[in-house]
């Protein structure tokens, strides 16, 4: 095992195949949820336990409808992927859910307390954060700035509490050691100090994400943690969201690499044209016909009848490239067979 926790003749993918893997910080990963689902896995199943459930949410922009979901839930304390090809409508859907943006029509509630109308801050408070496609850290403040205006409902901000000193400062250095503490977790504490604008892509998306867990969240929704990160940073990024799950935390992420949601989803629903298309397990779904069709979005040339055998006919690259996803998903559920999960 070499120091990372991931054993030195695999990578971070294989470790997926692992039922129990200690983590550097030696505690123990749980393995992926099963059983999720309450019936079949059709867009829309009911969840044993659902944290955050929608319905009927529409948003439409001019004539162009972004999002039209039926009914959606997201299941409690796992690490759910939302997977679609470009403009399927995944960061408006995430928008609507964290109040940073209202639909049409719709009705949506988070553990049990309806959050239509409800803004963005209040969303926060409640326990439900977010981060951004494109990162909103704030340039011109320092990264430990960034982190304490993370905090949820600070004393110092109530008029009773700014005039007695003692009880804002006792917080101010609560918040500071809790921020200088998921700092050193994420290692950015060598960067307290400097500007947000000094950190790299992959750092700027680290310090979004421990800023978000300032406030204790229940659920944490990343909207493409990995995009633009550098390569050396990614495994650190995975290992961070396997840990919230492991903390007890519900994942939310969007994401467009394939291998990590198989990696470090236990659950996939996936979006396309606006609506949920499929739902499943990540070594399931990616069979699904219609994930394969959703995935034409990025795949504009692959003739699907090729892909999927029905014709005879040339393979370009891109064919070939989905054709790959296709197979080492296969290879990865044969491999979970084997087994016996
Ligand atoms: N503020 C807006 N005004 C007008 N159209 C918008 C707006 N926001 C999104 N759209 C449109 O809504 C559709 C869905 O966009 P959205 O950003 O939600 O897609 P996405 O699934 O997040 O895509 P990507 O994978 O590229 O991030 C797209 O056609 C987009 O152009
Ligand atoms: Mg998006």
């Amino acid at each position: 095992m070499s120091s990372n926790g991931i054993p030195e003749n695999g990578t971070a993918h294989d470790a997926a195949d692992v039922p129990v893997e200690v983590t550097p910080t030696g505690s123990i990963r749980r393995p992926k949820a099963q059983g999720l689902a309450k019936g079949e896995n059709v867009p829309g199943v009911a969840k044993v336990d659902p944290i955050l459930i929608a319905d009927n949410i529409t948003r439409r922009f001019g004539g162009l409808t972004a999002v039209d979901v039926d009914h959606v839930e997201v299941p409690r304390g796992v690490i759910t992927a939302l997977i679609g090809p470009n403009g399927a409508g995944k960061t408006t859907l995430f928008n609507l859910l964290c109040g940073f943006d209202k639909p049409n029509s719709g009705t949506w509630s988070f553990d049990g307390k309806s959050l239509s109308g409800i803004p963005s801050f209040k969303v926060a408070r409640m326990g439900q954060v977010r981060t951004f496609q494109l990162t909103k850290a704030l340039s011109l403040l320092t990264v430990l700035e960034n982190m304490k205006l993370g905090a949820t409902s600070q004393k110092g901000e109530k008029l009773w509490a700014s005039v007695i000193p003692a009880i804002w400062r006792k917080q101010d250095n609560e918040i500071e050691e809790k921020a200088q503490g998921l700092l050193a977790r994420f290692k950015l504490d060598a960067k307290a100090e400097d500007y947000a604008a000094s950190l790299s892509g992959g750092q700027r998306k680290l310090l979004e994400m421990a800023r978000a867990l300032m406030s204790d969240p229940t659920l944490v929704m990343l909207d493409e943690p990995m995009a633009g990160v550098n390569p050396a940073l990614t495994e650190s990024l995975l290992d961070h969201i396997l840990d919230l799950k492991d903390l007890g935390m519900t994942v939310l992420f969007v994401e467009h690499d394939m291998h990590m949601v198989r990696h470090i989803a236990d659950w996939v629903i996936v979006m396309a044209e606006g609506r949920i298309v499929a739902e499943g397990p990540p070594e399931t779904v990616m069979h699904d016909q219609a994930v394969i069709d959703a995935y034409l979005g990025s795949h504009q040339d692959v003739d699907l009848g090729v892909v999927t055998g029905r014709v005879e006919g040339e393979l370009d690259a891109s064919a070939e490239e989905l054709l790959e996803e296709i197979k080492e998903a296969e290879e990865a559920s044969i491999a979970d067979a084997e087994e016996g999960k």
